[in-house]
């Protein structure tokens, strides 16, 4: 699928297996999520547009340029928080838009409980933080939320991505770049993904 994007830098497949690991404790597990988050943020950004700035440096004037799109980053609550940071070191003038969905236990699929969008679009470009690209519920909702309110362009940033929730969403919104730091085998019974990491909120939060 061309839209889907998916990470084989070294510093990034190094990093994901440290934090896939078992034995990672949730402030190791945080810091990864961190660190990983700013290695996927350059590769989703690659095609940001650009305008002209010039710049004087402490020798001469010279052309440079500077960022035309206002980003809004969108993390999905709560697993979504840990992937904020490190967007936002790099685009530290971005917006930050929470949604809560969470996943009902019995049909796994989105149930909405916190939308802090404005009323108006504020931004150009959505990027939406999940870390697990499971069933597909959560982003195709999530996507559609920030359709309905008016954003044009939107990406999805995950950290791992099963095949059924990249075809579902892939297939919702086939305009949306997905960005992912690996694609693992399958969804098991309670759509967690295999091999995965577990879940995404409890390691970060100490709360499994
Ligand atoms: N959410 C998680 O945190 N982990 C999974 O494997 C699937 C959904």
């Amino acid at each position: 699928m061309s839209n889907v994007h998916v990470s084989n830098h070294p510093l990034l497949l190094h990093k994901l297996a440290m934090l896939r690991d078992v034995k990672t404790e949730p402030k190791k597990f945080r810091e990864l999520i961190r660190e990983i988050s700013i290695l996927l943020a350059y590769e989703a950004t690659a095609d940001l547009a650009l305008q002209d700035k010039p710049v004087t440096t402490p020798l001469t004037q010279t052309s440079g340029f500077e960022l035309k799109e206002m980003i809004g980053l969108v993390p999905i609550l709560r697993a979504g928080l840990g992937m904020v940071e490190g967007f936002w070191e790099m685009m530290p003038s971005a917006e930050v838009w929470h949604l809560g969905l969470y996943r009902d236990h019995q049909t796994f699929e989105p149930i909405r409980y916190y939308n802090k969008l404005p009323v108006a679009p504020t931004v150009d470009v959505c990027v939406i933080l999940d870390p697990m690209l499971a069933t597909g519920g959560t982003a195709v909702e999530a996507t559609r939320m920030l359709k309905n309110w008016g954003a044009k362009k939107i990406k999805y940033v995950g950290l791992i991505g099963a095949p059924e929730g990249i075809d579902r969403l892939a297939t919702a919104h086939p305009d949306v770049q997905i960005y992912l730091a690996a694609i693992d085998e399958r969804l098991n019974e309670h759509a967690y993904i295999v091999p995965g990491l577990g879940d995404a909120g409890d390691r970060q939060f100490g709360t499994g």
